[in-house]
């Protein structure tokens, strides 16, 4: 059984009067302990389809299921088995770190999972700041934050939606350390970025969405082996989109 199966997705939005397709009948499929990458440069669709996955916003057409089920008919099952950490710095300010996470924890009835919290906080460097105000941390520090909170109850799928934007090179080492490390424990991860370097590094396997279309799909073994790696296929399959 496949981790996520996302089948013939679109969705439009209507912006004052006129409609515009952010998803293009969009299908993949992310296997069970895959360290997939979804890259795509910006306003490619990539949150879009990750709010979907998360119940946040309604495809036009298609289906997303999660373990085997459908994310519409089974919502509870979907949210114990996902943690996704969004793109926005979405955080209440009236909260200390540990609260914060304590609070998501009871959102999933969790009691005594202390340990794995501190677990999570030590990983990212967060054990100083257990009882900092929200408010007060750097922008760098409430992403570390949310990406604790998505932890909490240890969800078989992990979703990263561009968890390096405007993180310092410390962290992004020192998460990326942590986020391998929950891959090789079984977790199927799922990235999206804009940065080549980071899904070439990082991902087993990586799809390439452009204006709401996907028009790649490679694992990281073929990039290696194509000439000029990354960064030169990413230019080629953008030129060809452009001169059909
Ligand atoms: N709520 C919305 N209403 C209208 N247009 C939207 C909305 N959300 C996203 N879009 C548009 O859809 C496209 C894809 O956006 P998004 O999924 O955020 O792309 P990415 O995450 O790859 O940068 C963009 O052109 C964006 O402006
Ligand atoms: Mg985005």
């Amino acid at each position: 059984m496949s981790a996520i199966v996302f089948k013939n997705l679109s969705k439009t939005y209507r912006k004052n009067g006129s409609s515009f397709n952010a998803l293009n009948d969009v299908s993949l499929t992310v296997e069970k302990g895959e360290f997939f990458g979804l890259l795509g440069p910006n306003g490619a669709g990539k949150t879009t389809l990750i709010s979907i996955l998360a119940g946040l916003n309604d495809a036009c057409s298609g289906s997303v299921m999660v373990l085997g089920k459908n994310i519409k008919q089974h919502t509870s099952f979907v949210k114990s088995n996902i943690g996704i950490v969004p793109q926005e710095l979405v955080f209440d300010p009236f909260f200390s770190v540990i609260e914060t996470l304590q609070i998501q924890s009871g959102f999933f009835g969790l009691r005594n999972n202390q340990l794995w919290l501190e677990e999570c906080l030590n990983a990212l460097g967060l054990s100083e700041r257990v009882n900092s105000n929200m408010r007060s941390l750097s922008g760098g520090m409430k992403r570390r934050v949310l990406i604790a909170q998505a932890l909490v109850h240890k969800p078989s799928i992990i979703v990263l939606d561009e968890p390096t934007a405007g993180v310092d090179i410390d962290l992004r080492e020192s998460l990326w350390d942590f986020v391998r490390k929950l891959n090789r424990d079984g977790h199927t991860i799922i990235l999206t970025t804009h940065y080549l370097e980071e899904a070439e590094a990082l991902c087993d396997r990586v799809a390439f969405l452009r204006e709401g279309r996907l028009c790649a799909m490679k694992t990281t073994k073929e990039l290696k082996l194509l000439d000029g790696g990354l960064k030169e296929y990413f230019r080629k399959i953008n030129l060809r989109e452009q001169h059909g």
